[in-house]
């Protein structure tokens, strides 16, 4: 299936500016124009009332996608922590008040997991992308990163709960991580390095 004469842009239907830098990031080498949905002037709030990550993302896309008549992709991503019983999991944006500030959340999530040793602290960051093209058809792709949750916020980049999500290999949160470090390793890397291969084979065809 080619986008034959389509014009090569591909919208990501986000209005998060540091998603959309790590984003930007991965799929710079596609050989297409990758624009946030501000950039592409399209402007749809779609409710995110999925029970998956899978779910949210493609109701994403697809909202947008109608509007768009390019191909679109969505992600929806957030922290499952397992001894919150996977809290704050679809609901990460929203968890404590979509205006409650990070420091707020991440300080919360600390303070449930008193007590609770490193090894029961295990955790994930999950993502979820759907790509939809002109044509309907919808393609997936889901990854995680595995990790702990540390027992104070460290580091200042990233965004969101990476000041206490810590990776085992070398006791790091993910906000000490350079961009460049985390997209190599992170639940959205992996998932955008698998969509970006389906890409590649329609913009390539
Ligand atoms: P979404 O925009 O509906 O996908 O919500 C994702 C939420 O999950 C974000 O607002 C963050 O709270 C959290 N999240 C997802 N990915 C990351 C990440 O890479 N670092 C930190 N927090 C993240």
């Amino acid at each position: 299936m080619g986008i034959m004469g389509m014009q090569r842009k591909i919208i990501f239907a986000t209005g998060n500016a540091d998603k959309m830098k790590e984003i930007r990031k991965i799929l710079e080498d596609l050989p297409a124009e990758v624009m946030s949905m501000k950039e592409a002037g399209i402007d749809v709030e779609v409710e995110e009332n999925g029970t998956t990550f899978e779910e949210n993302a493609i109701l994403k896309a697809k909202a947008v996608a109608k509007a768009a008549g390019t191909i679109v992709l969505a992600d929806d991503s957030g922290l499952e922590i397992d001894r919150l019983g996977g809290e704050p999991g679809v609901y990460s944006a929203r968890y404590m008040g979509e205006d409650t500030s990070y420091r707020i959340k991440n300080k919360n999530l600390i303070d449930r997991l008193e007590g609770v040793v490193k090894e029961e602290r295990t955790a994930r960051f999950v993502c979820a992308i759907a790509a939809v093209f002109p044509d309907g058809s919808v393609e997936t792709a889901t990854a995680a990163v595995e990790g702990y949750i540390g027992y104070e916020e460290r580091g200042e980049n990233g965004f969101g709960y990476d000041p206490i999500f810590y990776l085992w290999e070398s006791d790091l949160s993910t906000a000490q991580l350079g961009m460049e470090e985390k997209n190599e390793i992170s639940h959205r890397g992996k998932a955008l390095k698998m969509i970006k291969e389906k890409l590649k084979d329609v913009l390539e065809a």
